[in-house]
């Protein structure tokens, strides 16, 4: 129990009144220098509350009396650069490719807002620099399904192959397995076939004439008799190093078996013209462009 406030004999200040075997404790006032100090920051700290938002309610906030906000101010330096920005690509949407082609400050433009796009909107599918995936086709190879000129890689990027677009490009390998038309042994045999012959492999002395004769019948109609592919029919080149679903017999036997006949979103329902233009100008750049 804190006892009488008394003066201290020796300093002759206050003390506070407790006391321990005899000790007792001085009432030390906190020295002038501190105590301003701390007047100072409660003095700013108010006129922060005030001047900026600050104390929360509701579903709301104070904005505070300068309405400061770092959101608006990005916006505002976002919006002076699509502005910079807007009279570029809207160049870009009404010139040809040939023509952007002979500007360098625009294709530059192009190229940016191109590599850009397909960081954003690509990459997750045909892989950084366009170096492809298992079943997502490498764009950067020069090994085309659908075609790899300016206006093919428009066309394609724009409505999509087999996507929900009218105008995307459509194709359908048959189901050759699922539906009984081969049998096991057949699609055995015509994926030695095209595994020794078009993807390289050497075959132990195996005899695939039965697998060629299949072959003929049922796969050149789109593929070629050498395999050589079919763009009209997106059919993939098989006589080639680049595979779409990877270079092993297993993933022939699949595909003979039941086709993935994979989808590639038709962008012309997300991105905007120019901005197609300009990714389409910077996948054609990657290295296979025609
Ligand atoms: C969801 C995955 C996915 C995304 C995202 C995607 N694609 Fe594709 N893309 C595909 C598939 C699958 C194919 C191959 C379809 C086929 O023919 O079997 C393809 C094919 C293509 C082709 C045709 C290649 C050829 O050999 O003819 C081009 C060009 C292409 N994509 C460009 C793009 C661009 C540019 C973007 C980004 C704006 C993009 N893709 C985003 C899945 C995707
Ligand atoms: C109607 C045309 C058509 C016919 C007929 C056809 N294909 Fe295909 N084939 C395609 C298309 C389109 C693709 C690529 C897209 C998909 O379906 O996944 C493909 C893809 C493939 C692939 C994958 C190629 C790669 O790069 O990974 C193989 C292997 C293949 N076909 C083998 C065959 C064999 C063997 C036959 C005959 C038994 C056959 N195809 C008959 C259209 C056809």
């Amino acid at each position: 129990m804190p006892t009488k406030v008394e003066k201290d004999s020796i300093s002759g200040q206050d003390t506070t009144g407790h006391e321990w075997d005899g000790i007792k404790e001085l009432d030390t006032p906190c020295p002038k220098w501190w105590l301003y100090t701390w007047y100072a920051c409660i003095a700013y700290a108010i006129g922060m509350f005030v001047v900026y938002p600050s104390i929360p309610y509701g579903k709301g906030y104070f904005h505070g009396v300068t309405g400061y906000s770092q959101r608006k101010m990005v916006d505002a330096d976002v919006g002076k650069l699509v502005a910079q920005r807007k009279g570029s690509m809207d160049k870009i949407a009404a010139l040809s490719f040939e023509q952007i082609k002979a500007d360098p400050n625009l294709l530059e433009v192009a190229m940016t807002s191109g590599r850009i796009t397909f960081a954003e909107n690509c990459q997750p599918c045909h892989g950084p620099g366009g170096g492809g995936n298992p079943g997502y086709p490498a764009l950067a190879a020069g090994a085309w399904i659908w075609g790899g000129t300016l206006d093919d890689i428009q066309q394609t990027v724009t409505h999509g192959i087999r996507s929900a677009d009218p105008d995307a490009r459509q194709s359908a390998m048959p189901r050759f397995g699922a539906d009984g038309t081969l049998k096991p042994a057949e699609i055995q045999a015509v994926a030695d076939y095209v595994w020794a012959t078009f993807y390289g492999h050497a075959t132990t002395g195996k005899d695939v004439s039965a697998g060629a004769k299949i072959f003929a019948e049922n796969c050149a109609a789109c593929h070629g008799d050498a395999g050589l592919g079919n763009r009209d029919m997106g059919a993939p080149k098989l006589s080639s190093q680049v595979h779409l679903y990877g270079d092993a017999h297993d993933t022939i036997v699949n595909q003979v078996t039941l086709p993935r006949q994979g989808v590639m979103p038709n962008w012309g329902a997300r991105l905007d013209p120019a901005t197609i233009k300009a990714v389409t100008l910077y996948v054609h750049a990657l290295g296979g462009g025609e």
